[in-house]
């Protein structure tokens, strides 16, 4: 495939690179010539005299030395026949960095299937107990999930803390697992123009009446009913939360997104929208399972 938005760039490659070894060549050709003699009848005097007798001479270059230069002019050709360097033409080799990257990939998934075998027959459970699957489970960690999720697994706003008891999506080994093979996409709508100022006011302080923080009484109890309508459906009717829908428990003292009035008020309003992206593609079951194996490791 070509990466060039049309011919004409191709063949400005083509002519350049083309172009600029003819002109090593001729010029190779040009020094390449026999002695010369000076306007002054010596030969290698290119005429110059500095201090009465000082010449400069004008011998051709040595001929060792010219010939390393056609050698890289022939090694030149060569390789710009065999590899990609001609516009789009794509060598006789066929060769890619992609391809050498993927054989190299699997070059080490070859070598490391024997150990990626014997912990794909283990669950999730025994791989959190085995060290040294521990050890490869948090270096997959460190360069895949710790900018989100914090090297040690401990979240940040927006993030979950991954080593506490609370699962968005459950954290039973299977549900872990998918999380990190699929990936999960966390949908809360935004109530503010179904509830009106108001209504809001009163569905954020049946909110931290769930989990016991100061609120006002007599709005939190006209959120309940609100929360019965509405929220219930997702959080549950105790406001416990729903793994199925990745819908967070509200009585605890666990916040996704901050647990103050503010905080609430803005989920509430506008909705949140959390992103865990789907890694089975890039790292491969294998992989998956082994920090499948990590994260089940933090929270136990
Ligand atoms: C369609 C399902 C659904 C409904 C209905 C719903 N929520 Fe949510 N809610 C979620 C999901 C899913 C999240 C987590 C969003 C994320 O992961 O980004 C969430 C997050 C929240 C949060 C943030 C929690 C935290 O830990 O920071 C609050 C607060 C909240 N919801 C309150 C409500 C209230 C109040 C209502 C009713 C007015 C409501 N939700 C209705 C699905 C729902
Ligand atoms: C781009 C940021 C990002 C990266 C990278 C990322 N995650 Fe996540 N992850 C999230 C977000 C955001 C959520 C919460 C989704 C939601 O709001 O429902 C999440 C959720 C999770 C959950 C579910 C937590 C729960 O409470 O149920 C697990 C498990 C998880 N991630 C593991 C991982 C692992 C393992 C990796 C590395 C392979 C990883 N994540 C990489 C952003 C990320």
């Amino acid at each position: 495939m070509s990466d060039f938005i049309s011919d004409f760039w191709q063949f400005w490659v083509i002519g350049l690179t083309l172009g600029g070894i003819a002109f090593c060549l001729l010029l190779l050709l040009k020094l390449s010539g026999k002695k010369e003699v000076g306007p002054d009848g010596k030969v290698g005097s290119t005429g110059h005299v500095w201090d009465e007798d000082l010449q400069e001479l004008n011998h051709p270059l040595p001929r060792w030395w010219l010939q390393l230069f056609y050698i890289t002019i022939v090694f030149a050709l060569g390789y710009l026949a065999l590899y990609p360097g001609l516009g789009s033409y794509a060598g006789m080799l066929g060769w890619t960095s992609k391809g050498q990257y993927q054989a190299e990939r699997d070059a080490a998934d070859a070598q490391l299937k024997p150990m990626f075998d014997r912990y794909a027959a283990m669950d999730i459970p025994t791989l959190a107990k085995d060290a040294e699957a521990h050890a490869i489970g948090q270096r997959l960690f460190l360069n895949n999930c710790a900018q989100c999720h914090g090297s040690d697994g401990g979240g940040q706003r927006g993030f979950p803390n991954l080593r506490d008891q609370d699962w968005l999506w459950g954290g039973e080994p299977e549900n872990i697992e998918l999380t990190i093979t699929n990936g999960r996409q966390g949908q809360m709508p935004a109530w503010g123009p179904v509830l009106g100022e108001q209504g809001v006011k009163e569905a954020v302080n049946y909110v931290l009446s769930l989990s016991g923080s100061p609120h006002d009484a007599a709005l939190a109890t006209a959120g309940k009913a609100r929360f019965d309508t509405i929220c219930a459906a997702c959080h549950g009717p105790e406001g416990k939360g729903n793994p199925a829908v990745g819908a967070p428990n509200l009585t605890d003292h666990i916040w996704l997104y901050g647990g103050t009035e503010r905080d609430i008020t803005e989920s509430v309003t506008n909705g949140r929208h959390g992103q865990m992206p789907a890694h089975l593609e890039r790292l491969g079951a294998p992989r998956v399972h082994l920090l499948a194996g990590y994260v089940y490791s933090l929270g136990h």
